[in-house]
């Protein structure tokens, strides 16, 4: 039982972007590949993407593949992962129903990140019960799989604590059968939340400032080239700031020493380009340019690859079934030993016809 078992996933209702690549997907990929891992779960959300789509289960429909591919393009692998739907293992909602009564009204009142949700949503007094209730059903996702560590950004910390606050009520009251699972958060602060391309503070695609991992080069191209910067930095020699400059931000997030050898060797490292900017005498071109250079090489390979997932589909549909089905076998293995922990196996287990039990 000391296996160390990942789980994590996103909700398909749009393509996904360098926000999700910076913030998780790099790094499942490489904790992935790192082979510290017995098991790794790879999760479509599409059931948590209908607690605030129930209208328009469409987008949800058609982003599946969509994320499919982000996914395989990034380097996920199905050899090495299991890519599932969320909504196929129908053993979530019982587990969900039985965590249910673990949490009150008012602690999930308090999540910050369904606070912030419904905010933005503008539901007010018209919040969804399936919505307000998600993350009971995220515990759900990750205990049925006995994650020991979930990958994801910031915004998902008080999903994970209100998971382990479930596991050990559950624990306690029917004795130890969950596993308390943790965060895995990026390292690099500028990963933790990466700045949409006009600067605001997060990726939207409700923004419209998105670069997606599946945009073409010249959309890249043309997107770098607008990417908000230093409002007062107006001319080449005025001294610029650094903070709050979202191209800066990404170069904190991309660049790393060897990409300035190859493509702009006359600094030595991102610190000398900012001193530079700072100072004064550097445009934002150039440096755009520099950082242009390093997202087309990091995307071109997710670009080429995305081509040859998207030319074998049925491939891909066949690589979800197959890690629905291994999935949901994990998952009944889990509901079984939940159930037998809270004493309603009645039929594998008769012993509450005896009065005397
Ligand atoms: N809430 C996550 C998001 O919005 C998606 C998600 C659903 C998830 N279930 C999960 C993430 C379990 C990690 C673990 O992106």
């Amino acid at each position: 039982m000391n296996s160390k078992i990942i789980l994590t996933g996103d909700r398909p209702t749009g393509r996904l972007h360098l926000g999700h690549y910076v913030g998780s997907l790099r790094e499942r990929v490489r904790l992935q590949d790192s082979g510290d891992y017995d098991k790794v779960y790879i999760m479509i959300a599409d059931a948590q993407a209908l607690t605030d789509n129930a209208d328009n289960p469409e987008k949800v429909r058609r982003n599946i593949l969509q994320v499919a591919l982000d996914y395989l393009s990034v380097g996920l692998d199905p050899a090495k992962s299991t890519i599932f739907i969320q909504s196929t293992v129908s053993e979530l909602c019982e587990l969900s129903f039985y965590y249910m009564n673990l949490v009150t009204v008012s602690r999930l009142q308090r999540n910050p990140t369904v606070k912030t949700e419904i905010k933005m949503r503008n539901f007010e007094a018209n919040i969804p019960v399936g919505f307000f209730t998600y993350p009971i059903s995220q515990a759900a996702d990750i205990t049925a799989f006995d994650a020991t560590t979930v990958p994801a950004g910031e915004d998902q910390e008080p999903m994970l604590e209100q998971a382990r606050e479930i596991v050990r009520r559950f624990n306690h009251i029917y004795g130890p059968t969950l596993v308390e699972p943790e965060i895995l958060l990026p390292s690099n602060n500028a990963c933790l939340r990466l700045p949409g391309t006009d600067g605001k503070a997060k990726m939207s695609k409700s923004l419209g400032n998105c670069i997606y991992l599946s945009d073409s080069a010249n959309e890249v191209s043309a997107k770098v080239k607008t990417m908000y910067t230093d409002p007062q930095h107006l001319r080449v020699s005025d001294p610029g700031n650094v903070e709050g400059n979202a191209v800066f931000t990404y170069l904190d997030a991309f660049s790393r020493p060897e990409h300035f050898a190859a493509f702009l060797p006359e600094y030595a490292d991102l610190d000398e380009l900012k001193a530079h900017y700072r100072r004064g005498g550097l445009g934002d071109v150039k440096v755009k340019k520099y950082l242009e250079a390093i997202l087309q090489e990091e995307l071109s390979p997710i670009r080429e690859r995305r081509k040859e997932f998207e030319a074998d589909i049925h491939g891909v549909y066949q690589m979800l079934k197959s890690g629905s089905e291994v999935a949901r076998e994990k998952a009944a293995d889990t509901l079984e030993r939940v159930r037998h922990s809270m004493r309603i196996d009645y039929f594998t287990d008769s012993s509450w016809l005896n009065p005397e039990n």
